[in-house]
């Protein structure tokens, strides 16, 4: 897979945070989950957590506001000064809570261990080899205290996306960008590379008063189908306490397409 290919994959979708934080903002059962989950992890003293892939703060926010310590680290610039800009409407005592580190996953250093480390939502599909996946997993290690927890989800890969044709344009609803507060005709094209393993959405902004008005943003995630995690988290040492279907706590099985995991 073209390099190229992947970075844009791993950036364009997060060059306009505005637009993130629109297209998920109904996205809440997931906060909801990691808060509870990481404060039965930490107990009654809230000890720092560190958020791998941070983004604009969507679960690291809520962690703060309950008095939760982050760290959070991220390689996109926008998303962090998009975190930083809504911090600064947070109160003193939430602001002093969080810490943004601009980094890379896969290498990222900080020289502190965590009781919990926490990747929300499908970030690691944005690791997109083993070698890769290995990489990011030693960072978990490097930061975690002995008994600590990696808590995570990924995608479930989905055959009716993977067969997607990928000559299809698919239409979505318009949307306002809040960048430019301009219409746009929204449409995906979606691929699958059987070999790599490697899903690429291709999203298209056409301006509704203005065709030329045209941008398109590339998402690639590598699809890590359950066993096959499962493995690599084995032979990277970790032991995978509980893996859940959603975020309710039901066992995964095949009607699910969230795989969360709590390792140590
Ligand atoms: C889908 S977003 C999730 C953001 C946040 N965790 C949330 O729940 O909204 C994926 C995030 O991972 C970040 N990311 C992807 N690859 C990364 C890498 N190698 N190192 C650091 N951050 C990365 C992206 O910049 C993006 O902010």
């Amino acid at each position: 897979m073209d390099p190229h290919h992947l970075k844009a994959g791993s950036e364009t979708h997060y060059e306009d945070p505005g637009y993130y934080d629109q297209a998920y903002r109904r996205r809440r059962e997931d906060v909801r989950f990691y808060v509870a989950r990481v404060r039965s992890e930490l107990g009654k003293r809230p000890k720092p957590v560190l958020e791998l892939g941070v983004g604009t703060g969507r679960v690291a926010l809520a962690l703060a506001r309950e008095g939760i310590p982050v760290v959070g680290v991220d390689a996109m610039q926008p998303m962090l000064d998009r975190f930083a800009e809504r911090l600064e409407r947070e109160p003193k005592s939430v602001r002093s809570k969080v810490t943004l580190v601009r980094g890379d996953l896969e290498r990222v250093d900080l020289g502190e261990t965590f009781r919990v480390v926490t990747a929300p939502f499908h970030v690691l599909n944005h690791c997109y080899s083993r070698e890769q996946m290995a990489d990011a997993l030693g960072t978990v290690r490097r930061h975690l205290t002995g008994r600590g927890r990696f808590l995570f989800d990924v995608r479930v890969p989905n055959p009716d996306e993977l067969r997607r044709d990928p000559d299809k344009v698919y239409k979505g609803r318009d949307v306002t960008l809040p960048s430019t507060g301009r219409r746009y005709h929204y449409r995906e094209r979606w691929d699958y590379d059987t070999v790599s393993q490697i899903q690429t959405v291709e999203m298209a902004f056409v301006g509704v008063d203005d065709p030329t008005d045209f941008h398109m943003q590339l998402l690639t995630h590598r699809c890590w189908y359950p066993a096959e995690l499962g493995a690599l988290l084995h032979y990277e040492g970790f032991r995978v306490l509980q893996r859940w279907g959603d975020f309710e706590g039901e066992p995964l099985d095949e009607s699910h397409d969230t795989q969360v995991y709590l390792c140590r």
